[in-house]
């Protein structure tokens, strides 16, 4: 790929932008000063129109300029150290990426804020500029907006001074464009400060309740603390903003300074649910994360995109579990994010964690949640147990101390931790870092484990072997072994217990380990009381749901199976909280009332029912989903178009979601109907939660197979919604979700002509492992695991 930094090495930028939300305009110019190295210099530059551009010397003079595939080309330029004007202009757009408007209600009023998201590559569309990880600089941003305009103008620095309408903002240090950043708005906003001094704000717009502000200046504040002493170099500003934005497309955005998230990532009070808080946490401490890896140390290109994200993947259970050691939040890496990479990567053709990029629109496609992210993260926990903290957190201060405002590939980080190690850490992550895959142990032996029963060569350096949940590996157990282990179980460490059952879970997948022994299993835990085991178990039925046809005989008696299943615990804690639980009886409680809707255990729905209010907030957060559920299951004919009403005008992201999740498991026809027009409704169902909808859409029997003729006949329409990073993830779910030769048939017939496409080359090779895997699984297990119930 080409690298622009090769023409011209770009020191500083004096932005200056005229934003005006009403018009929906950028106007701009761009002071770059920096070196050149060849005649002919060249920058990005995308939907956004050049107007002149001047070459400031002893005088102004005019440079003759291309601009052409995003790319704007300045002709005879002198070499060496020179400083050019570029003016430009441009719109505001509003898919959520560059500089783009978001709009809420309040109080009937249409409110119209504007925000950026520059990573990976949108900074481009924004200002003309060397959009590239390794060309850091200076920016130095100031930013006008229209007169009559009362928004609050913040950005990566604290403001230096306001001129009239135009807020100036202090230089940042040196950094990547991609970390660039501005919100203009109206918001409410709290202040606190860290052991540091560091004054720490979180805006959240006007039409939310301000007691959501203050669980995330707090995660904040304690996550910024943690992180100086673990890193030993302090963050460097004198502020962190925290801002919820209503229209996003990921989760959250770590733009120094100045962190951007997705509403239902940022707020949480004591009307959230334990798991609200929870994720609201670990994402803020991710972002904060990123202000080191990422921000002060940045990787030299895409291709060692790992090296933030895998690393704040993993720092974010080390920054929680130190704050709330009694989240147990390295429970809910096991049982999440965890299992999802050890699925996700036993899939031929999966990518490795470091994976070289050619094309641009590639760059997107990098983001997989469970290999750059969780497996990722799973890697780093290896070493880092391996070395043990102590001696990891001594090599990761000296990388640091060394690397600060500079860039790096993962070498320089091995060097970094070699010394406070006793093997050779390059060798051994790379091997593991650069390839797809994992490895499954059969009596001492390793192989590479593909959920189609199949290996190949690939070999590991393998780690000292433990059946903790360390190694990114499976161990496959004889029947005996396996058996001795279940004895063992309530003797067993929390980590022993999830490895036990999660390697049987996904060894049950192929041909080694038969799915009806998974039913087998599923009895022995009745009165099991764990919490994260329940996670677990929960999975593996889910996995058995695919051999058991909606409305088939076989299928009422697997829920009735479920039902026995579910019995003790549930008669045991009840279907009403009670004051002084642990939390894990609080989220075991949750799992069995979500087997008890899927299996619909009547008696139960009736008394969740009973606990309904028309006040959402006043039901008890831990059941909200559950009774909002029931409802719905036993009075849908009433219910339906209340809920979709409130769906509409409530702006709590919890509750909001918790609606959209209940609606969507309508069955009566006139509702399904309404349901899957809101496909197609974004002032009604944001293009930011589409692709929940169509996930939930394509959960609920009566909607599925409608989901999916939906996308394939509007194809077109979800390409313009949808971002670039989103777009994959529609052929990925749906993928996860064929059962049927037919659906298969449909889904391919469609797809397959995209196969080159590069967002989705890969998600479509991965689904047709994926999915004949599954289809053979039910050809050989189908009968088995339904005999197990005759
Ligand atoms: N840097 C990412 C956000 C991002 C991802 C921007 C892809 C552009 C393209 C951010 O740090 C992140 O990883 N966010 C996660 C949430 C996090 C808690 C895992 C996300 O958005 O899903
Ligand atoms: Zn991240």
């Amino acid at each position: 790929m080409e690298h622009l930094l090769s023409y011209f090495t770009p020191e500083k930028y004096q932005l200056h932008l005229k934003i005006d939300k009403h018009k929906k305009t950028r106007q701009g110019t761009v002071v770059i000063s920096g070196r050149s190295h060849v005649k002919n210099i060249e920058f990005h530059c995308v939907s956004t129109e050049v107007d002149y551009v001047n070459l400031q010397s002893k005088s102004v003079e005019k440079v003759d300029f291309e601009l052409e595939d995003g790319v704007l080309t300045l002709s005879e330029v002198p070499s060496g150290v020179l400083t050019l004007e570029i003016g430009f202009h441009g719109s505001l757009n509003e898919n959520m990426q560059g500089a783009y408007l978001s709009t809420y209600k309040h109080q009937n009023r249409e409110k119209t804020l504007v925000s950026t998201q520059f990573e990976s590559h949108y900074a481009r569309e924004c200002f003309p500029c060397i959009d590239e990880p390794a060309a850091k600089a200076v920016f130095e941003l100031s930013i006008s907006i229209p007169e009559k305009d009362k928004d609050i103008v913040i950005s990566n620095m604290p403001i230096k001074n306001v001129v009239k309408n135009t807020t100036f903002f202090e230089p940042t240090p040196r950094m990547s464009t991609y970390l660039l950043a501005f919100v203009i708005g109206e918001f409410q906003s709290k202040t606190i400060k860290n052991q540091h001094g560091v004054d720490i704000t979180t805006f959240v717009p006007l039409n939310q309740r301000p007691e959501t502000i203050d669980f995330a200046n707090e995660i904040a504040a304690k996550s910024l603390d943690y992180y100086d002493e673990l890193f030993g170099t302090p963050y460097p500003l004198q502020k962190l903003d925290q801002v919820a934005i209503p229209d996003f497309e990921a989760g959250a955005m770590e733009n120094w300074g100045l962190v951007t998230y997705r509403e239902s990532c940022l707020l949480a009070d004591e009307n959230s649910s334990l798991d609200t808080k929870k994720s609201v946490a670990v994402t803020i401490s991710h972002e904060l994360s990123h202000q080191w890896f990422g921000n002060l140390v940045t990787m030299n290109w895409w291709d060692d995109l790992w090296l933030n994200e895998s690393f704040a993947s993993v720092m974010e259970y080390y920054a929680i579990d130190a704050i709330h050691p009694e989240y147990n939040i390295w429970e809910d890496f096991f049982t999440g994010g965890c299992l999802s990479a050890l699925r996700r990567d036993a899939l031929l053709g999966v990518q490795a964690v470091k994976q070289s990029v050619n094309d641009p629109a590639e760059i997107a496609t990098l983001f997989d949640g469970a290999i750059v992210y969780a497996k990722g993260a799973h890697l780093m926990l290896m070493l880092i147990r391996l070395m043990g903290e102590k001696q990891f957190f001594k090599g990761i201060k000296k990388y640091f101390a060394k690397y600060a405002y500079q860039n790096t590939e993962g070498d320089n980080l091995w060097s970094s931790l070699r010394p406070f190690a006793n093997f050779d850490v390059k060798s051994f992550m790379h091997a593991w870092i650069s390839q797809p895959g994992y490895p499954v142990l059969t009596d001492g032996v390793a192989q590479r484990f593909l959920l189609s029963g199949d290996t190949d060569q690939t070999q590991w350096p393998l780690p000292e072997i433990t059946d903790d949940m360390s190694g990114h590996y499976l161990l496959n157990l004889s029947g005996p072994e396996f058996s001795e282990m279940l004895e063992k179980f309530p003797s067993l460490s929390i980590e022993q217990r999830l490895r036990l059952l999660i390697d049987r879970m996904l060894l049950a997948k192929t041909p080694i380990v038969s799915s009806s022994s998974l039913m087998e299993l599923l009895p022995k835990f009745k009165t099991e009381v764990s919490a994260p085991v329940w996670e677990i178990l929960l999975s593996i039925i889910a996995d058995l749901k695919l051999f058991f046809p909606t409305d088939s005989e076989p299928e009422k008696k697997f829920k009735n199976f479920l039902i026995d299943l579910i019995t003790p615990n549930l008669s045991r804690l009840g279907v009403t909280p009670k004051p002084a639980e642990s939390d894990s009886d609080q989220k075991l409680r949750q799992i069995l009332l979500s087997l008890a809707r899927y299996a619909e255990n009547i008696p139960v729905l009736e008394e969740l029912a009973t606990l309904y209010s028309a006040d959402y907030l006043s039901i008890n957060p831990e059941i909200r989903d559950a009774v909002l559920s029931a409802k719905l299951y036993l009075e849908e004919a009433e219910m339906f178009d209340l809920y979709l009403k409130d769906y509409q005008t409530l702006s709590d992201p919890e509750l909001k979601f918790s609606l959209l999740c209940a609606l969507t498991d309508a069955k009566l026809e006139e509702n399904t109907k309404k349901l899957l027009s809101l496909l197609k409704a974004p002032e009604i169902v944001k293009p930011q939660d589409h692709l929940y909808l169509y996930i939930f859409l394509r959960r609920n029997p009566k909607t599925k197979s409608a989901a999916l003729d939906w996308l394939i006949s509007h194809w077109d329409y979800v390409t313009k919604m949808a971002g670039e990073k989103s777009i994959e993830d529609y052929p990925r779910y749906t993928a996860g979700t064929i059962k049927t030769p037919e659906e298969k048939e449909q889904f391919f017939a469609f797809f397959s002509k995209m196969s080159d496409v590069p967002v989705l080359k890969r998600t479509l090779k991965i689904a047709k492992t994926e999915i004949d895997a599954r289809l053979k699984l039910i050809e050989t297990d189908e009968k088995s695991v339904q005999n197990y119930l005759k």
